[in-house]
């Protein structure tokens, strides 16, 4: 048998669960030049999902040796990956389509295709392809056409890479692929105007999510056998929120995406800087924003402060540095053009020189006790008061306890308890109207209790 696909009470219990319903920022940016085309622009045929759903292949009803063989039905039953196209044809698509003044239905937009279907080339597109089967199997693992009749259950994953297939394993990859669509780059993006015609705000977390999708994979020692990265965890929650800050900052830098007009492009900033009733006096001062005052709109930094984190564990001055310059990022944002790139650019620096440090880390339950700690008193000082920062330090705080778990330094009856108390945070953060500050600093305080 192999391993069940949900180890943790506290994956599971997310599983299937309408999550943060929007949110964050994230978007793909290449760090580094070795990256590989993404599947959308691999020059590859793509030659759709019904041509990977045979029964021994990706529909079995029973386990194949290696891999479960059910992965098409999966991602048909319980993945929204293959309802991405079809909500191009709800009535919220339509109000966001005509809000946005389009001539054509949603589910012919460019735009909208290009998060919400396999949207290539006409050139790449396979005699079984459609557009209709939305975000499939090819736009994560890479147009099929010198793979599909070659890889089987046993072929080293080198192989398959040869031939073209997308390597979802490695961390930095997947950050990239996922944050292009759960983000945006530089090809595709939402606005602050396609949010402001009704499109969800959009939350991200690469370890979380890669488990919720859900995972129709497990790492075990036929996944490893076969030469692919078993990462999971803290490597891969620091990954991607690096590669989410790396996201941002391209395109804080990117004169096409920072600005609408005259103005900054709003939804770099944190949404709830602006969006609260007046009558709510939150402003407070918070270290991580430096000397910007009140009344100034306030870039989303969300992810920038878990990036903290993972760096401090790696390289305690570099993550000295970075916090000095995320200070600085914030006021030169509302304050200089010149300053503002000359600061985005050194950050965009520095995490390129953190990324190869984060993809080696050997990380044991000692890093990820380290990291939980800090995170979690912070969140006790009420560091994480802003609605954005509260999600991705819950969303973290339930990667690192399923983390500290598989690594056997939790027991069973504390990940319980961890699992029924991140639930609590989740519900909090969920509901974005009624964001309580107060009832998510004590449910940092009662996690912070359970670290072992
Ligand atoms: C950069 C990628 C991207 C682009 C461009 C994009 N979307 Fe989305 N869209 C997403 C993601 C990711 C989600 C899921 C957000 C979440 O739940 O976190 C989503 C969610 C939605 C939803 C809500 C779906 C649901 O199940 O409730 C609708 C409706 C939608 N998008 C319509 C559109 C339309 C219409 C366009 C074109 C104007 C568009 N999207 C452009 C990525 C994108
Ligand atoms: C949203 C992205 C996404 C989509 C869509 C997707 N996958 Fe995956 N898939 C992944 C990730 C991430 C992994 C884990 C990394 C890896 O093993 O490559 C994975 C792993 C796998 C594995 C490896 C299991 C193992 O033990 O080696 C198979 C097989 C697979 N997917 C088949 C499919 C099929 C078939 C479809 C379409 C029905 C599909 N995937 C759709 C992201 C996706
Ligand atoms: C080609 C674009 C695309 C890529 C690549 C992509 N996604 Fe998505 N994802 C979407 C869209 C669009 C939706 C919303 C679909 C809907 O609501 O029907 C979505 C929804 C999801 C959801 C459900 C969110 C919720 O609020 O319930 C999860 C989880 C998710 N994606 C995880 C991932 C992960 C992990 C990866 C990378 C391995 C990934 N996605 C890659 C476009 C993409
Ligand atoms: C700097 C301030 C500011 C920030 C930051 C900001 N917005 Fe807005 N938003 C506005 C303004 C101004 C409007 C237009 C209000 C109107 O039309 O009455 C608006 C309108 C909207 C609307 C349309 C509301 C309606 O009445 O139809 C939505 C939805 C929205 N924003 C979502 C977001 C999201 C999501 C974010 C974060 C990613 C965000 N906004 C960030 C200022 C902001």
């Amino acid at each position: 048998m192999k391993k069940p696909r949900h180890r943790s009470p506290s994956s599971q219990s997310m599983q299937g669960r309408a999550l943060l319903t929007t949110a964050l920022l994230v978007s793909f940016a290449c760090p580094a030049a070795s990256q590989p085309p993404l599947p959308q622009n691999d020059g590859k045929k793509h030659l759709g999902p019904s041509s990977c759903s045979g029964p021994v292949c990706h529909s079995a009803k029973q386990e194949l040796a290696n891999i479960y063989g059910d992965e098409w039905l999966v991602w048909r039953e319980d993945d929204r990956h293959s309802k991405a196209y079809e909500v191009l044809k709800n009535s919220e698509s339509k109000r966001i389509a005509k809000n946005l003044g389009y001539e054509q239905p949603a589910w012919e937009v460019g735009i909208c295709l290009d998060c919400h279907a396999d949207h290539v080339s006409k050139d790449m597109r396979g005699p079984r392809f459609k557009l209709s089967t939305g975000v499939g199997c090819e736009s994560c693992h890479g147009g099929s056409q010198d793979w599909a009749s070659k890889h089987d259950n046993v072929r080293p994953h080198s192989e398959n890479l040869a031939d073209g297939m997308y390597p979802a394993d490695e961390p930095v990859a997947r950050a990239a692929l996922c944050t292009s669509c759960h983000y945006g780059n530089k090809d595709k993006f939402v606005t602050h105007r396609i949010m402001g015609a009704g499109h969800p705000r959009m939350s991200f977390e690469l370890q979380v999510f890669s488990n919720i999708q859900p995972a129709h994979f497990v790492v075990d020692d036929d996944y490893l056998a076969r030469g692919k990265k078993a990462e999971e965890g803290m490597k891969v929650w620091a990954i991607g929120q690096v590669m989410s800050v790396r996201a941002s900052i391209d395109a804080l830098l990117d004169p096409k995406r920072n600005r609408d007009g005259a103005w900054p492009e709003l939804v770099l900033f944190d949404c709830h800087a602006c969006h609260h009733a007046m009558s709510e006096k939150r402003w407070r001062s918070r270290a991580s924003t430096g000397t910007l005052g009140p009344g100034v709109p306030r870039l989303n930094d969300s992810s920038f402060l878990m990036v903290r984190y993972a760096f401090t564990a790696v390289d305690a001055d570099g993550a000295k540095d970075f916090a000095g310059d995320l200070n600085e990022l914030h006021s030169a944002v509302s304050e200089s053009e010149v300053r503002k790139r000359a600061v985005a650019i050194r950050m965009r620096d520095r995490l390129d020189a953190l990324i190869p440090e984060l993809d080696s880390w050997e990380v044991d339950a000692q890093a990820v006790r380290s990291v939980l700690k800090a995170l979690l008193r912070d969140g006790t000082r009420g560091e994480f008061l802003d609605y954005a920062g509260a999600e991705q330090a819950s969303l973290a705080s339930q990667a690192l306890f399923e983390n500290l778990y598989t690594l056997g330094a939790l027991s069973e009856a504390t990940l319980d308890k961890v699992a029924a108390e991140n639930e609590t945070l989740l519900a909090i953060v969920a509901d974005e109207e009624n964001y309580s500050r107060a009832k998510a600093t004590a449910s940092f305080k009662r996690l912070a209790a359970l670290v072992q």
